[in-house]
């Protein structure tokens, strides 16, 4: 053949079926190969007719069903018929535009429909749809057998769980997850791992899928995480998927170490409560046997506890599994116990001791312990030497009462022993210094305390005496009375004495008045005497000093003549040829000051406790 009759050859098949057709007629029935529906909702099937309109036309629906073609509906002309045809029933519907129309679709309505067109010698002309019903599926549901473990040494495979699918249209597929790694579908059960899938087609329709899976699982699958997935088509013809819960599983596996380990969080000391752990790495745990020297100690389980130990429980203890499916792995374990301990502590001298004031004494403190340890004297929170010597020398009344030598571990946290000792000061009693009462106004009663130190206790003498009330506070000894301040109290005073074996002590306290704070300060310098005089003490100290004293002094004296004028002011009373000392006492206020002085002269006394202000 020539180049021509090729290129022409398909130009003319084509004229041919086309002349063939229009032989036949021009009749075309259209429909969409597939319609797709979900269970319950309406599936509409359409038709499209073209062609030529004869008086006999008439365009049916048809469906396979159990094996044959049976009629549906059919529109001859204007006129529709329903056939009510097997288990449609009325639910079909053949609408003007030749559609047929289903409601409330069912699985069984999943079949192949035919639209036909016959038209007698005109011709005849079918096409058909597929109708596929959906029915989405809840998550799958894994099961567990039983909780009964499996034994990584069995022979036979065995059963993990099963993945059930419930209600499901189309047919899905299930598919097992190990740790989020999906397990190939095997079927063989000669294999170690298959599964054994079963489909069952409910009465409804819809479809429940169930798939046991069997393995022989490993040791590193104790921690391994179950689960499956359904896939299932949707009516837009996509994939999708549900998942299922997890399940892990009960997995037994021979031991092949062990570990012996203290549940004591700190160094074990003597007294305490011991406990150690044995476990292997298997599954279950096996029964052990603890021992120690060759010797055998009962333990619980895994645990072996040692209630109150002390240093001869020291020493190696060994545990031993016993485990049968565990071959020749050595399943020992050792750990060695150390009980610290420290011995009481010896302090010598031993007891009570008695120094005289001015005196001293000497104690050394010793003690055993398992380790390094540290020794510490005490009096009260303080610590006077850390070395267990202790040495005290000039010893004055505060330094009586309970020292204690305190031992300790420092690497073993409450490991400690303590002794104490009694120290008692022997002497010639002394007057602390003096503590102030307040009154309002002479010929009040005013209350004076004498603090006194001594050892034996001593005994009070007040002149003039009152009644006394005598109190131990501490190491001190207090005497307290009440008396009258009268004129000849404020000019002399009170002299309080104490006395015992060893000697005795006087001091005089004072009977003051003051009004308030500001006005306490010039009174003050009132009682010390001439300012004048104090300046002069002063000037031993050079140039500078004389000028700030002057200074001072200056601003005193103004101090004083303001003060001085406003009380004449206010009490109209002529102060010029009054005794500067008798004002103050008398007439400034309305408060008593109490002072204590040693044996000294009154005045030198208020110096020098000018001096000490300074
Ligand atoms: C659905 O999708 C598959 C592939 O994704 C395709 O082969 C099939 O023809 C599609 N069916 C319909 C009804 O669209
Ligand atoms: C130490 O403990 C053992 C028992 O564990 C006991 O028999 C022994 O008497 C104890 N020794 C001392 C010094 O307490
Ligand atoms: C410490 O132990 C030694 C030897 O057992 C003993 O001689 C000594 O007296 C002990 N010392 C104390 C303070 O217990
Ligand atoms: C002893 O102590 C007293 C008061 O604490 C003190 O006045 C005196 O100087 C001390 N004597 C010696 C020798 O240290
Ligand atoms: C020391 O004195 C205190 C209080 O008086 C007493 O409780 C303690 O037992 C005494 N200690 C000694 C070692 O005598
Ligand atoms: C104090 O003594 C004076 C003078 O003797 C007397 O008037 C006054 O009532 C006495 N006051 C008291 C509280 O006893
Ligand atoms: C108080 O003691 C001093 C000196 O110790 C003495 O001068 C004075 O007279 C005594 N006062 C009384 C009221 O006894």
């Amino acid at each position: 053949m020539d180049g021509i009759t090729l290129r022409r050859a398909p130009l003319l098949c084509t004229l041919l079926l086309w002349a063939f057709q229009g032989c036949r007629g021009t009749v075309t029935v259209k429909v969409p190969p597939y319609v797709n529906v979900v269970k319950d909702e309406t599936a509409t099937l359409p038709c499209t007719y073209s062609g030529k309109m004869p008086s006999n036309l008439v365009i049916s629906w048809h469906a396979y069903h159990e094996g044959s073609k049976k009629r549906i509906a059919f529109k001859f002309g204007e006129e529709i018929k329903i056939d009510e045809a097997f288990n449609l029933g009325k639910r079909a519907t053949m609408g003007a535009d030749l559609s047929l129309t289903i409601t409330k679709v069912q699985p069984s309505d999943e079949l192949t429909y035919v639209c036909e067109a016959t038209a007698g010698a005109d011709g005849y002309k079918d096409a058909s749809t597929y109708l596929t019903v959906f029915y989405a599926p809840e998550a799958p549901k894994l099961e567990k057998p039983t909780d009964r473990a499996i034994s990584v040494i069995s022979k036979e495979s065995s059963e993990i769980g099963t993945c059930v699918a419930t209600n499901v249209l189309p047919q899905p597929r299930l598919i097992w997850f190990k740790n989020d790694q999906p397990i190939p579908e095997v079927k063989d059960k000669d294999k170690d791992t298959y599964m054994v899938p079963i489909v069952v087609k409910e009465p409804s329709g819809l479809y429940t899928l169930r798939n046991t899976l069997y393995m022989k699982p490993v040791k590193e699958d104790k921690n391994s995480v179950f689960f499956c997935k359904v896939e299932y088509r949707t009516p837009q013809n996509t994939t999708e998927t549900k998942r299922s819960n997890t399940i892990t599983i009960n997995l037994n596996y021979p031991s092949e170490k062990t570990t012996f380990t203290f549940l004591n969080t700190s160094p074990i000391k003597e007294g305490d409560k011991v406990e150690m752990k044995c476990e292997t790495d298997g599954n279950p745990q096996p029964d052990f046997e603890f021992s120690k020297d060759g010797k055998d100690i009962n333990g619980e389980k895994g645990l072996l506890t040692l209630e109150s130990v002390n240093r001869t429980n020291s020493g190696e203890y060994v545990c031993k599994g016993l485990d049968y499916d565990a071959g020749d792995k050595d399943l020992t374990a050792k750990l060695n116990v150390v009980v610290h301990y420290m011995d009481p502590v010896v302090v010598k001298p031993l007891g009570s001791q008695t120094v005289s004031l001015g005196g001293k004494m000497e104690w050394k403190c010793d003690v055993n312990a398992s380790d390094k340890h540290t020794l510490h004297w005490k009096k009260g929170s303080k610590t006077l030497s850390e070395d267990g010597n202790l040495f005290l020398d000039n010893i004055s009344y505060d330094e009586a009462g309970e020292y204690i030598c305190e031992g300790a571990v420092p690497s073993v946290p409450g490991l400690k022993v303590s002794a104490s000792v009694n120290l008692s000061v022997e002497g010639k009693p002394i007057i602390a210094e003096p503590a102030i009462g307040e009154v309002s106004k002479q010929g009040e009663q005013v209350t004076l305390k004498c603090v006194a130190h001594g050892e034996p206790k001593p005994q009070f003498t007040w002149v003039p005496s009152a009644k006394e009330s005598v109190a131990i506070e501490g190491n001190m000894i207090v005497s307290t009375i009440v008396l009258n301040a009268t004129a000849d109290i404020m000019k002399n005073g009170v002299n309080c004495t104490v006395s015992n074996k060893f000697g005795k002590e006087t001091k005089t306290l004072t009977v003051a008045i003051m009004d308030d704070r500001a006005i306490k300060g010039s009174a003050e310098v009132l009682l010390s005497g001439n300012p004048v005089l104090k300046s002069a003490d002063m000037q031993q100290g050079g140039s500078s000093a004389v000028v700030v004293a002057v200074v001072v002094c200056v601003l005193l004296l103004l101090l004083l003549v303001g003060l001085i004028y406003c009380l004449n002011k206010r009490t109209k009373l002529p102060c010029s040829k009054k005794d500067k000392k008798d004002m103050a006492l008398g007439d400034v206020n309305n408060d008593i000051v109490v002072e204590m002085k040693t044996g000294k002269t009154e005045q030198d006394g208020l110096l020098n406790k000018k001096a000490a202000e300074k």
